[in-house]
C-alpha cells in the first residue's frame, strides 16, 4: 500500500472513530457495571465463573455477563481501550481512569430507594466519587488538561430497570405513595438533576439510555408464565418501559434547549432489543425465551455459578446470558447500533 493510501485511512479511521473524545465515562447499575460491586458488601455480586467467561482473559470482573458490557464497546468504537474500567478496581488507578471510568453498580436506580434493597451503591454516591475522581484526575494531569478532559468526554448514562422491576413493582412503599406515572414523573425528575448536576460539573456530551422491553427478561417471562398467561413478554412492563422512555426523549430535547454548549442525547435500545427479543434468529440467535446460565428461567448473581449443570456451552446461542441479563453478542449488536445512530454524534 502507497504511503498515501495508508494516509488517507489514518484519517479517515480517525473520522469515522472520533478520535475527539478522550474518555468514556459511566453512571449507572447491572447494564453498565464493570465490578464495583466487587469492592461493596452486597449480595449482587458476579465475580465468580461462569460470569466473564468470554472477557479477555476469560475473567470474572463484576460484569453481568459472559463477556462485555455497552460502555466497553462504545469506548472501543470511540477509538479509545476495548473496555472502560470500574472505578472501584484496585487494580486500576487515574492513570487508567483517565481514558475512562465506570462508577456504575448493579441494582442501582434513580430512586435512592432502589439501591437500598440491595445495599449497593445509590446515584448520588456515584456522582460523588465522580468528584473524588475530578480532584485525582486534576492532580495527575494538571487543572487545565484534566479540565479538557472532563468536557470532551462523552458521558453514559444507563439505569432505571430496577426501580420498576426490583422496586416500583416489588415493595410496597413506593406503589402506596405514586401511582405508576407520577413515579416515572418522579424518576424522570432525578435524571433531570442528574444530567444539570454533571453539567455544573464540567461534563458536556451526555447520553441517556432508555429503558429495554423489560417485559420480555426471563426472569419476567417465567413469572408471567407461572401467573398462568403462557410463555410471552409481559405487555404492561413493555408499555411502562415505552412511556417512561417517551418521557426521557423529552427530558432529553428541553434539556438541550436549557444547557448552552451541552449536546444531550437519547440513546434509546428499546426498538432494537425488541426486534432481537421477536425475531433472535434473525440476528443469529436461538432463542430470547431462556438464558443461557443454569436452567435458564430465574437465576442470576450466585445462583448462576460454574457449579450448575445447566449452564449453556455457547453464550453466542442466547439472547440473554442469565434472566436479567444479555449476553455479550447482544450487548454488542446493541452497542453498535446506538455507536452508529446515536453516539457517534458526539464525537
Ligand atoms: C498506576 O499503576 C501503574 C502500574 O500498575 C504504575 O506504573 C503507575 O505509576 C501508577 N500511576 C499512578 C499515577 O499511580
Ligand atoms: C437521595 O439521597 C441523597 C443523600 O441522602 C439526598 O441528597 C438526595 O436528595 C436524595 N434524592 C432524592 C430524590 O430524594
Ligand atoms: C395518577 O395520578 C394522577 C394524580 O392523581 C392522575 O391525574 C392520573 O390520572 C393517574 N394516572 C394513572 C395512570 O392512574
Amino acid at each position: 500500500m502507497g504511503f498515501f493510501i495508508v494516509f488517507a485511512i489514518f484519517f479517515m479511521q480517525i473520522y469515522i472513530t472520533g478520535a475527539k473524545v478522550p474518555a468514556v465515562i459511566v453512571f449507572g447499575d447491572s447494564s453498565v457495571d464493570a465490578g464495583n460491586n466487587n469492592q461493596i458488601g452486597t449480595v449482587l455480586k458476579s465475580n465468580f465463573k461462569p460470569y466473564g467467561r468470554d472477557f479477555f482473559g476469560g475473567k470474572a470482573t463484576g460484569r453481568f455477563s459472559n463477556g462485555r458490557v455497552p460502555p466497553d464497546f462504545i469506548s472501543e468504537s470511540f477509538g479509545l481501550r476495548p473496555y472502560v474500567p470500574a472505578y472501584l478496581d484496585p487494580a486500576y488507578n487515574i492513570s487508567d481512569f483517565a481514558t475512562g471510568v465506570c462508577f456504575a453498580s448493579a441494582g442501582t436506580g434513580y430512586d435512592n430507594a432502589t439501591s437500598d434493597v440491595l445495599s449497593v451503591i445509590p446515584l448520588w454516591k456515584e456522582v460523588e466519587y465522580y468528584k473524588d475522581y475530578q480532584t485525582k484526575l486534576r492532580g495527575y494531569l494538571g487543572v487545565e488538561n484534566a479540565n479538557t478532559i472532563l468536557s470532551e468526554a462523552v458521558y453514559l448514562i444507563s439505569m432505571g430497570t430496577n426501580d420498576f422491576l426490583e422496586n416500583y413493582y416489588t415493595l410496597p412503599n413506593r406503589k402506596s405513595q405514586y401511582n405508576v406515572s407520577q413515579y416515572q414523573d418522579f424518576l424522570v425528575a432525578i435524571a433531570e438533576w442528574l444530567v444539570k448536576d454533571l453539567y455544573a460539573l464540567g461534563a458536556r456530551k451526555i447520553s441517556i439510555g432508555g429503558l429495554p422491553p423489560m417485559g420480555c427478561l426471563p426472569l419476567e417471562r417465567t413469572t408471567s408464565f407461572f401467573a398462568g398467561n403462557g410463555d410471552t413478554c409481559k405487555d404492561d412492563y413493555n408499555k411502562v418501559a415505552l412511556v417512561f422512555n417517551e418521557k426521557l426523549g423529552s427530558l432529553v430535547k428541553r434539556l438541550n434547549l436549557e444547557l448552552l454548549g451541552g449536546k444531550i442525547v437519547f440513546s434509546n435500545p428499546y426498538a432494537i432489543f425488541q426486534q432481537i427479543v421477536r425475531k433472535p434468529s434473525n440476528f443469529g440467535f436461538e432463542t430470547a425465551a431462556v438464558a443461557c446460565c443454569s436452567t435458564g428461567f430465574f437465576e442470576m448473581g450466585y445462583m448462576c455459578d460454574q457449579y450448575n449443570p445447566f449452564t449453556c456451552s455457547d453464550a453466542n446461542k442466547f439472547v440473554f446470558w442469565d434472566s436479567f441479563h444479555p449476553t455479550e453478542k447482544t450487548n454488542r449488536i446493541i452497542s453498535q447500533h446506538l455507536f452508529k445512530t446515536v453516539l457517534s454524534k458526539l464525537a
